[in-house]
């Protein structure tokens, strides 16, 4: 033991001689910067297989996420042969992990200790797509922020965050984890997660590495089925689902996560277009790339590689430095090295990528910089960050119904709060909440039961049903409780465990007797408010037509009652709109505000273009909407152009900017926030084009009677896309803009631009 102690002091030593020496070499990536001299003082002192080894990543038994556990992870570490951990976390477990890195390994290299920190640590907040219906940047920025300083005081260096694919199949169960189906506003949400996770330096040991997920189109999965094949244009996937990745690297998250699915044939673990070209070379990303969980692996079961030391290969060449949980490289790297099928050098620049992080997170300084318990017992649950939970599921929760103003409940008599999520505050954490504790969630039961004693109502609670299952025993006890009370209160939706990843459902209606339910509770005659809980849009047609008011509060996190309290009984005014369409039924599916135009456009009253003969192909709720407590009225839109308008259109250069602008006036009682949003119609193009693209947007807070113009300015660099050449650039020509309270209420103007 003490001759290792005894290396990684000299390792310390040696780094500080070489870090106070200049380099007379200059080389190119890495080895120029910060941190190489560093970097090369450790890895001169390596073997081949410590070298693999840091390229390892392995799962405790603390949790798992995917089909596996490997057993005997310490002497992995002992030996030297896995440089970093997942699934392992509190102040006591990762130093005891790293002791045995540090004191035990023949070269005392600090290990990485990653987890998947997706909505928060133990003070869970909404789910990132309810946090992204916020429409709030410097929201989510906070909310990830508090996330890596839990994290961090747990002894975490690492998220497995932020996940940015573009969804548009609600079918698929990871829509939850993203930030919608538009490539605009989820790229601005990816960078502002990243700048919340990373920060701007790791010098107070409060924030963690990001790792920007899943690289690339994991969310277009065929038929929303998870793990599906993947398929589309490359044009498609520059312009719609290659964006928000990018925007995440270039606010500079520090790693990458390839993706389960193979695009165009070639799964993204071994992807070299994908990762050497697009990601490394077109966009400077110069961290490090881990794989998804064994996707190493399952280029066997893709077709893609004979046997798993030739999966290894591809990958290694593709440009993946760490294998998670695969035990791929491990196995078979060297043998590969040996045999020549992968270059010594592809392995050193993988270590270099991996060894410079963890001098950044200064964890060669001190491996133990985030191991302290006290920080940890007041860093987790803190009341600020509980209070931040409460605001953010406020700002996340979507009215999308209000009939005759029925909401917010006032000087009413008697409520019944009926429904199998009512009073279960366990669910409100959502899937994919790692450490998060369901027991320390307030349910609205207890949101509602603190406020009825201080505000004199009174309140019948019933379950009604289960989430699941035919039982309708416990319908007439809530129905008696509707009976008795002035207005009803219906939550329902989906358990946390039919979201998140392997949870693809075909059917995304309530599941089990809930409709049911809800059904009977209309029928008592009294007035019934739907409280959704759910992590994917669900096509809820009845529940549209006859529910007097419809709330979607999503998963909301620890502080999830009071919240949805708060937006009920009108303390807080609702101000979320909704960042992925909502069908009516599930044969509209994908669906999404995006469309092309087609050749024979929409038109309900013939029959020869494109529609369904039993439906209008409009959605239930579309992209961009949400209500409020207030009412918001849109003065003209104005645009102007530094040109001089000519037969209609207003003319602009390449060089314009030009100016769109409208006046809001809040015209209700009650203050409130509104999301302008700007969209644009490229109307010909060397392809065909979107029907429409959100391009900005402005959420402002207005007080009954006030207005406030807002101003969009858009340049010729907003209106770029990939023409038919692959070229990225805006073509001259008609171009409408658009501006209104949802991507279908909208006023147009038509602008052109010209040579
Ligand atoms: C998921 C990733 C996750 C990883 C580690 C995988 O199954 O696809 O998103 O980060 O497990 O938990």
């Amino acid at each position: 033991m003490k001759s290792y102690t005894y290396i990684f002091a000299s390792i310390i030593l040696l780094i500080a001689f070489v870090s106070s020496c200049k380099n007379p070499n200059p080389q190119p990536e890495l080895v120029t910067g910060p941190y190489a001299h560093q970097v090369d003082s450790v890895m001169a002192l390596m073997t081949l297989e410590e070298k693999i080894g840091q390229m390892t990543l392995f799962t405790t038994d603390w949790g798992s996420t995917g089909p596996t556990i490997r057993e005997g992870f310490e002497e992995d570490i002992r030996k030297g042969r896995c440089g970093a951990l997942f699934n392992s976390h509190t102040v006591a477990f990762t130093r005891h992990l790293q002791e045995i890195a540090i004191k035990e390994s023949r070269l005392g290299i600090p290990l990485i200790f990653g987890y998947d920190v997706i909505h928060g640590y133990k003070t869970i907040f909404p789910i990132p797509l309810a946090e992204s219906c916020s429409w709030d940047l410097a929201a989510m920025e906070n909310t990830a922020s508090i996330a890596a300083r839990e994290a961090a005081a747990a002894g975490l260096h690492w998220t497995f965050a932020p996940m940015v694919d573009i969804t548009r199949d609600p079918r698929w169960g990871r829509v939850m984890e993203g930030a919608g189906e538009d490539t605009y506003l989820g790229s601005l949400i990816a960078a502002a997660r990243v700048k919340g996770f990373q920060g701007s330096n790791f010098d107070n040991a409060d924030k963690v590495m990001a790792c920007v997920k899943h690289f690339a189109g994991y969310g277009a999965p065929v038929a929303g089925r998870e793990y599906n094949t993947v398929d589309m244009s490359e044009r498609m996937f520059r312009d719609i689902y290659l964006p928000p990745y990018l925007a995440a690297v270039k606010a500079g998250a520090m790693t990458v996560m390839t993706s389960f699915n193979d695009l165009d044939g070639v799964p993204s673990t071994g992807n070299r277009w994908l990762l050497d070209e697009v990601l490394r070379k077109e966009n400077h990303f110069t961290g490090f790339v881990v794989t998804d969980y064994t996707s190493i692996n399952e280029m066997v079961n893709h077709g893609y590689a004979v046997d798993e030391a030739q999966a290894g290969e591809e990958a290694a060449n593709a440009g993946v430095d760490m294998d998670m949980q695969g035990a791929v490289y491990q196995q078979f790297l060297k043998n590969s090295i040996d045999s020549g099928r992968v270059a010594l050098e592809v392995i050193d620049l993988a270590v270099r990528r991996i060894l410079t992080t963890k001098f950044q997170l200064g964890l060669f300084k001190d491996p133990y910089r985030f191991c302290n318990e006290q920080r940890e017992k007041e860093t987790v649950f803190a009341a600020a960050h509980l209070e931040a939970a409460r605001d953010m599921a406020r700002k996340s929760i979507v009215l999308l119904k209000n009939e005759k103003n029925i909401l917010p409940l006032t000087s009413k008599k008697t409520i019944a709060l009926i429904g199998p999520l009512a009073a279960d505050g366990t669910q409100l954490i959502g899937a994919w909440s790692g450490a998060g504790e369901g027991d320390k969630c307030v349910s609205v039961f207890t949101a509602f039961k603190e406020r009825s004693a201080k505000d004199g109502f009174t309140l019948l609670h019933a379950k009604g049903a289960e989430i699941s299952g035919d039982d309708k025993k416990g319908f007439s006890e809530a129905l008696s409780a509707a009976r008795k009370s002035d207005i009803v209160i219906a939550v329902v939706g989906e358990s946390k465990e039919m979201s998140g990843e392997a949870s693809a459902r075909a059917d995304i209606g309530l599941p089990g007797v809930q409709q049911a339910l809800v059904e009977a509770l209309v029928a008592t005659g009294k007035p019934v408010v739907v409280v959704l809980m759910n992590g994917r849009p669900l096509a809820l047609p009845w529940i549209a037509e006859h529910a007097n008011a419809i709330v979607e509060a999503w998963w909301s996190g620890t502080e999830g009652g009071h919240a949805i309290a708060d937006i009920l009984f009108g303390d807080y005014n609702p101000s979320a709109k909704l960042t992925m369409t909502f069908p009516r039924v599930m044969g509209q599916v994908p669906i999404f505000y995006n469309q092309k135009n087609t050749g024979r456009p929409y038109d309900p009253t013939t029959k020869w273009n494109t529609r369904y003969i039993d439906l209008p192909n409009s959605p239930q709720y579309p992209f961009g909407y949400g209500l409020s407590y207030t009412t918001f009225a849109y003065d003209s839109l104005v645009v102007t152009t530094p040109q001089p308008p000519s037969k209609g259109e207003y003319l602009f250069a390449r060089k314009d900017t030009i100016q769109a602008s409208v006046k809001i006036t809040n015209t209700g009682t009650r203050s409130g926030e509104e999301i302008v949003q700007l969209y644009v119609r490229d109307v010909v193009g060397s392809v065909t084009r979107p029907v429409k693209e959100l391009k900005g947007y402005e959420k402002i807070k207005l007080e009954p009677g006030e207005s406030k113009n807002v101003v969009f300015h858009i340049t010729s660099d907003q209106l770029r896309f990939y023409t038919v050449d692959m070229i990225y650039k805006a073509e001259p020509g008609t171009f409408w803009i658009m501006v209104g309270p949802d991507a279908e209420r909208l006023q147009k103007k038509v602008v052109r631009l010209v040579e």
